[in-house]
C-alpha cells in the first residue's frame, strides 16, 4: 500500500478509536462490538509498528502507560483555580444571594445552574487545536505539577477533540477544568481485589484517586478506574466559548468531554430554592461520593464582574452536605476472616448516628493501620461515612485519651479455626491458611471440586453449602466419606442424585496428581504451577518434604510461592487433610507412562485460547489441552506454540501473528490430539 495512504488510514483510524471510547466509556452505550473495537486497535498497533516515527502522544495505544516519570515538573496555569465558598444550610444560601444581590442588582434576575461538587481532585487540561497536550493538578491554584502521562491513561479524559467528527471545532488554545474521582462501586471492587491479594487498602475514594493520579509509574494509573468530569473552562484563544455555564456544560461535552447527567437549570433564584432539599436528600444516589451542590450564576460575564473574596469567586456558592464524620467510642477490635483468609480488624463502636444512619461497627483496614495511627481500645475515635461505602475510623482523638485505653495487638491465631496466622513478605494482610478452617470452608471446597481442581460434576455452591450448614463436611477429605443416608437427608435430595453425586466423588479419585495438587488451594498455585509441582515431585510424600530451596529450583517459583508451599504442608490441619485423603484413597502418583494424562501427546507445549470455538467451551478445550499433557496460559508471548482461534477472536491474534506464534482451529487441535498432525512442527 502507498505509504500516503497508510498514513491517512492511520489518522482515521485514530479517530475512529478515539471516538468508539468515547462512546463506550463515556457514553455508555458503543456502537460497535468489542471485537469490532480490537480489530481496530490491532491495526493500529500493527501501522505503529511499521511506523513507529507516527506515533504521537494522542495517540489510543498510549493509554495503557508503562513509562516511570522521574519527577513531576511544575506548570504554571493560565489563569487562577479558584475554589468555591461553603455554605451548610439553606439560610446560608440566601444570604450569599442577598449579598450578591446588594452588589448587582442583576442578580435578582438571573438564571442558576446546579452542579455536584464531586470530592475528587481537580485536573486541569490544556488542548492545542484540539490536542490534548498537557494536564496538571490545582496545585497551589497558581502552579501546579504536571502529571500528563499519567492522564493521558484515563479514557475519560479525550485526547483529542472533537472527538465525534460532527462536533463543533474548539478554539486554539483550550484549557478545561474538571474532576478526576472513583466512583463508590469501583473502589470497593478495587479494595475487596487488593484486600484478597493481601495488599494495603486505601481510605477512601479521593485519596484513592490522588494516589494513582500523584505517583510516576504510569501502569498504576491506568490499572485505576479514575474518572472524570468537567464544568469550566478556565481559557481559551483564538477562537469563542460559551458565556453561561450551562452552555458551557453543553458545548464541553458536544467537544467529548464528561459532563455530569445531574447538572441542573435553574431559571431563578427560587427555582434553586425549590430544588435543594432533593439536592440533599439525592446525597446518597450519586454513584461517586459528593460532598455538596454548587450553585452557580449562569451569566458567566456577571459571574466574573462579581469578583473574589479571596480565593472565592463570588459568583457561585458550594452548600456543603452535613458532615458525615463523628466521634464514638472503640470498645473493642474484632478480627473477621475473609473468604480467601485475609484477616480484617474491625472496631465495635458505641452506637452513633452518622446521616440518619446508626452505626456500629467501622473498618480499620489492616493491623498496621492500626499501629500507624495508634489507635487503642478505649480511645475516642473519629468514624466517617461517606456514600454508601463502609464507615471507617479515620483515627483517634488523642487530646480525650483519660490514660486507661489499652493498645492493641494483632492476634497471634486465627480467630476461626484457632491455626497460627502467616503473614507474607511484601504484604500488609496476615493470613490464616488452614485449608479446613471454617471460614473459608465453603470456598476451599468450591475450589476443590471445580472443574480444573478435582471436577466433581453435580457439585455445586449451592450442595457444598448444605453440606457444610449440615456439618457432614468439615474439611474436603470428607467428601469422599459421604455416605447415601447422609445425602437423602438433605433437601432436594432423592435417590437418583444422591447416587450420581456419590459416583462423581468415587470418579474424581483417578483424577491426576496435578489436578490434586491445584485443588487443595495453596496460595500462589495455580492449574500451572501444579502442573509443574506434580511433574518434578510425583507424589504429595516428596512434594510435603520440599523445602523452600528444591521448591524454587522449578521454573516460576519464587520465594513467595515456595514459603507458601512449605507453609501450606507445615500446617497440621493440612497434614490431617492429607491423611485423610489418603485413607480414602485419593493419592494419586505422577504417571511418567506414554500417552497418559501427564506425559501427553502435547507435552512440553503451551497453548492459547481466543474466540469462540464451535464445540468446545472454555473449560472445557483447557481440560482436553491438559489432559494430554499441553499447558494453557492467558496471554500469548514467544514461548506460545498454538494459538487455538474460535470465532471473534480478541487482541491475541494479532500478537500471536507478531511473534510468529502457529495458529489453529479446533479441527486442527484434534488432529495434534489424534496424532494426525505432527505437533513438534
Ligand atoms: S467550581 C470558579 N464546580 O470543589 C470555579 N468545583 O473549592 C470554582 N469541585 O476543589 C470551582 N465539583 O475541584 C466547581 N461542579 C463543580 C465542582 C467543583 C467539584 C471541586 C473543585 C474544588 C472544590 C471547590
Amino acid at each position: 500500500m502507498h505509504e500516503q495512504t497508510v498514513r491517512e488510514e492511520y489518522e482515521q483510524l485514530k479517530r475512529e478509536i478515539h471516538f468508539h471510547n468515547y462512546r463506550y466509556n463515556v457514553l455508555d452505550s458503543p456502537v460497535i462490538s468489542d471485537a469490532e473495537f480490537d480489530r481496530l486497535m490491532a491495526r493500529l498497533r500493527e501501522i505503529e509498528k511499521q511506523h513507529p516515527e507516527w506515533i504521537t502522544p494522542d495517540s489510543p495505544s498510549r493509554r495503557t502507560g508503562g513509562g516511570v516519570l522521574e519527577k513531576f515538573s511544575k506548570v504554571q496555569h493560565p489563569r487562577p483555580v479558584l475554589s468555591l465558598a461553603s455554605g451548610f444550610n439553606v439560610g446560608d444560601v440566601k444570604a450569599w444571594f442577598e449579598r450578591v444581590c446588594r452588589l448587582d442588582r442583576r442578580v435578582e434576575q438571573t438564571d442558576f445552574v446546579l452542579e455536584p461538587k464531586i470530592d475528587g481532585l481537580t485536573v486541569v487540561l490544556h488542548y492545542h487545536n484540539g490536542l490534548f497536550v498537557q494536564g496538571a493538578t490545582r496545585g497551589d491554584g497558581e502552579i501546579g505539577e504536571d502529571i500528563t502521562p499519567n492522564l493521558r491513561t484515563i479514557r475519560w479524559i479525550p485526547l483529542h477533540v472533537p472527538v465525534d467528527p460532527q462536533g463543533p471545532n474548539p478554539p486554539e488554545k483550550l484549557v478545561v477544568r474538571g474532576e478526576a474521582f472513583i466512583s463508590i462501586s469501583d473502589f470497593e471492587a478495587l479494595n475487596k481485589r487488593l484486600e484478597e491479594a493481601g495488599e494495603r487498602t486505601y481510605l477512601n475514594p479521593r485519596n484513592t484517586a490522588a494516589g494513582s493520579l500523584r505517583q510516576l509509574d504510569t501502569a498504576i494509573t491506568a490499572s485505576r478506574p479514575i474518572m472524570l468530569l468537567t464544568y469550566n473552562i478556565l481559557a481559551a484563544e483564538g477562537g469563542s466559548i460559551p458565556d453561561t455555564q450551562w452552555e458551557t456544560l453543553n458545548y464541553l461535552r458536544a467537544l467529548g468531554f464528561p459532563v455530569s447527567e445531574f447538572n441542573q437549570y435553574c431559571k431563578d433564584f427560587s427555582a434553586v430554592l425549590e430544588v435543594l432539599d432533593e439536592w440533599i436528600a439525592r446525597r446518597d444516589t450519586f454513584p461517586y461520593e459528593a460532598d455538596g451542590v454548587v450553585i452557580k450564576i449562569n451569566d458567566l460575564r456577571l459571574a466574573e464582574e462579581l469578583g473574589f473574596v479571596g480565593k472565592d469567586p463570588r459568583g457561585a456558592l458550594a452548600l456543603k452536605f452535613p458532615a458525615r464524620e463523628v466521634t464514638t467510642v472503640l470498645r473493642d477490635i474484632v478480627v473477621n476472616v475473609g473468604r480467601t483468609g485475609v484477616l480484617t480488624p474491625n472496631a465495635l463502636l458505641d452506637p452513633v448516628e452518622i446521616g440518619g444512619v446508626v452505626v456500629r461497627q467501622a473498618t480499620l483496614h489492616n493491623f498496621e493501620y492500626i499501629a500507624e495511627k495508634d489507635i487503642r481500645i478505649g480511645d475516642r475515635v473519629l468514624v466517617k461515612r461517606a456514600g454508601d461505602v463502609i464507615p471507617y475510623v479515620i483515627g483517634p482523638v488523642v487530646e480525650a485519651r483519660a490514660g486507661g485505653e489499652t493498645p492493641y495487638s494483632p492476634p497471634q491465631v486465627c480467630p476461626a479455626c484457632g491455626q497460627a496466622v502467616e503473614h507474607f513478605e511484601g504484604e500488609v494482610a496476615w493470613y490464616c491458611v488452614n485449608a479446613a478452617c471454617p471460614a473459608q470452608l465453603v470456598r476451599n471446597l468450591e475450589h476443590f471440586v471445580s472443574r480444573p481442581a478435582m471436577d466433581i460434576a453435580g457439585l455445586g455452591i449451592k450442595i457444598v453449602e448444605q453440606l457444610v450448614e449440615a456439618k457432614l463436611v468439615n474439611d474436603a477429605a470428607d467428601l469422599y466419606t459421604l455416605r447415601r443416608e447422609d445425602l437423602l437427608k438433605l433437601e432436594g435430595f432423592a435417590e437418583k442424585k444422591a447416587e450420581n453425586l456419590l459416583q462423581a466423588i468415587e470418579n474424581s479419585k483417578k483424577r491426576p496428581l496435578a489436578r490434586l495438587i491445584n485443588a487443595l488451594g495453596i496460595r500462589g498455585v495455580g492449574e500451572v504451577t501444579a502442573a509443574d509441582l506434580a511433574k518434578a515431585f510425583g507424589n504429595l510424600d516428596a512434594l510435603c518434604q520440599a523445602d523452600i530451596d528444591v521448591l524454587q529450583q522449578i521454573e516460576g517459583i519464587g520465594p513467595n510461592i515456595a514459603q507458601g508451599i512449605v507453609d501450606w504442608f507445615s500446617q497440621p490441619g493440612n497434614r490431617r487433610l492429607l491423611e485423610k485423603l489418603r485413607a480414602a484413597g485419593v493419592w494419586p502418583t505422577f504417571d511418567h507412562g506414554a500417552g497418559t494424562a501427564e506425559a501427553g501427546i502435547l507435552s512440553g507445549l503451551t497453548f492459547v485460547v481466543t474466540g469462540t470455538l464451535p464445540t468446545y467451551g472454555r473449560e472445557e478445550v483447557k481440560t482436553l489441552i491438559q489432559s494430554h499433557g499441553g499447558k494453557v496460559v492467558d496471554s500469548v508471548s514467544k514461548n506460545t506454540r498454538y494459538l487455538v482461534l474460535g470465532e471473534n477472536p480478541g487482541s491475541k491474534l494479532e500478537k500471536a501473528r507478531q511473534l510468529g506464534v502457529n495458529v489453529i482451529d479446533e479441527t486442527g487441535l484434534l488432529e495434534l490430539i489424534q496424532g494426525r498432525r505432527s505437533a513438534r512442527s
